[in-house]
């Protein structure tokens, strides 16, 4: 391998821009070298933007660039499986992926065994929350034992209010809401307890965006579970937070607790005046979790140098789905599942 690490990218929609800007501008030892995108005004921006040595509209034409070093997939959720499993029989050894990594147990299965298959296959998953300092802080000090045994692990996810048409035009191609958005929390539960869910129950529904009812999808769940070594874990979620986007998380030991982002705030000014104090929050998820978009493709890159195994990979992309599904049924037949 060159010292630089040469990576492609293949999607250039909200994150894919991302990643390919950072790659581009932030990430030393790294080369933005391909985009590929279907949509052509965006291989425009792309063109022009990065100046890249490959250009090309179908991504079968990036996974035979011999001379790229990875590739970062950042195209609609339906389409991962199909993208990674090609990228692996095409010989890409590093595959950076959003998540989710599929859709179905059939995907997640056929993606298992085609990276199974081919050991040297490195395969990072896009669960962001991961490289967030503020969450590692935390997760070092429940580590060293600062809040003794953990009891209870509460998440919440609260995405920013938006355009009806937008989040009901999403929605087939996301995933559902609970693959889509509760994932990541999923994970971060995991990454704390160093568990898995036992038992699931969970109710949710439509309460902003009536458009969705026809997509058979929902706006607003809240899921209850056990883990597997005792631990309590709650996750709410809701697409339509009117005051901008909120993540606080909880978790609460029997030695204390810790409680991170419980106020969105965005930046530290606070304006006093006869009404009171008021602070600005942070409008959307994109503004809270930025610097984390940097983070974890700046450790894909080392862990392509340093011939390293990613902090978020297949087991936890495909535990993220194999939860999804069984969260999915708990919430719409409210009943309680296990794993
Ligand atoms: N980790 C996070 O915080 C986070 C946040 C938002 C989105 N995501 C994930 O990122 C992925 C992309 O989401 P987005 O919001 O950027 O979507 P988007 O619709 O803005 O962009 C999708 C991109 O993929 C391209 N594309 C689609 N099919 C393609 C194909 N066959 N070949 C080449 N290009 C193709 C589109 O042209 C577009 O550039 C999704 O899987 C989503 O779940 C993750």
């Amino acid at each position: 391998m060159a010292n630089t690490v040469r990576l492609g990218i293949i999607g250039l929609g909200r994150l894919g821009y991302e990643h390919a800007s950072n790659i581009h501008y932030l990430i030393r030892g790294a080369e933005l070298h391909g985009v590929c995108s279907v949509d052509v005004e965006e291989l425009i921006r792309a063109e022009r933007e990065f100046t890249p040595s490959l250009l090309t509209r179908d991504y079968h034409e990036m996974l035979n660039a011999s001379e790229l070093d990875g590739i970062v997939i950042a195209t609609n959720s339906q389409t991962h499986c199909r993208i990674i499993c090609d990228a692996v029989k095409a010989g890409v050894r590093h595959i950076f992926t959003e998540k989710p990594i599929g859709m179905s147990m059939d995907e997640i299965d056929e993606i298992a065994r085609t990276v199974e298959g081919s050991p040297e296959t490195i395969l990072q998953v896009g669960y962001n929350h991961r490289f967030d300092a503020d969450l590692m802080a935390a997760k070092a000090q429940v580590d060293a034992g600062s809040i003794g045994d953990i009891v209870l692990v509460r998440i919440e996810s609260r995405d920013q209010a938006g355009i009806e048409e937008f989040i009901v035009k999403f929605a087939p191609t996301s995933g559902g809401f609970i693959a889509d958005m509760m994932t990541h929390d999923y994970d971060t539960a995991r990454w704390f307890t160093g568990s898995e869910a036992d038992t699931i129950f969970g109710v949710g529904g439509v309460f902003a965006y009536e458009g969705l009812k026809a997509c058979n999808d929902m706006d607003n769940t809240a899921i209850l579970m056990q883990f597997k070594n005792g631990v309590m874990v709650v996750i709410t979620a809701s697409r339509n937070s009117a005051y901008g986007y909120h993540a606080p998380m909880e978790v609460f030991g029997t030695k204390g607790a810790i409680s991170i982002g419980t106020h969105s705030y965005a930046g530290r000014n606070a304006y006093m005046s006869s009404e009171g104090i008021t602070r600005k929050c942070a409008s959307w998820f994109f503004e809270y979790w930025r610097d984390t978009y940097r983070a974890e493709v700046e450790d894909f890159v080392r862990c392509i140098r340093e011939h390293d195994q990613p902090k978020v990979g297949l087991e936890d992309g495909y535990k993220a789905i194999q939860w999804a599904i069984k969260a999915n049924e708990a919430v719409k037949h409210k009943k309680v599942v296990t794993l």
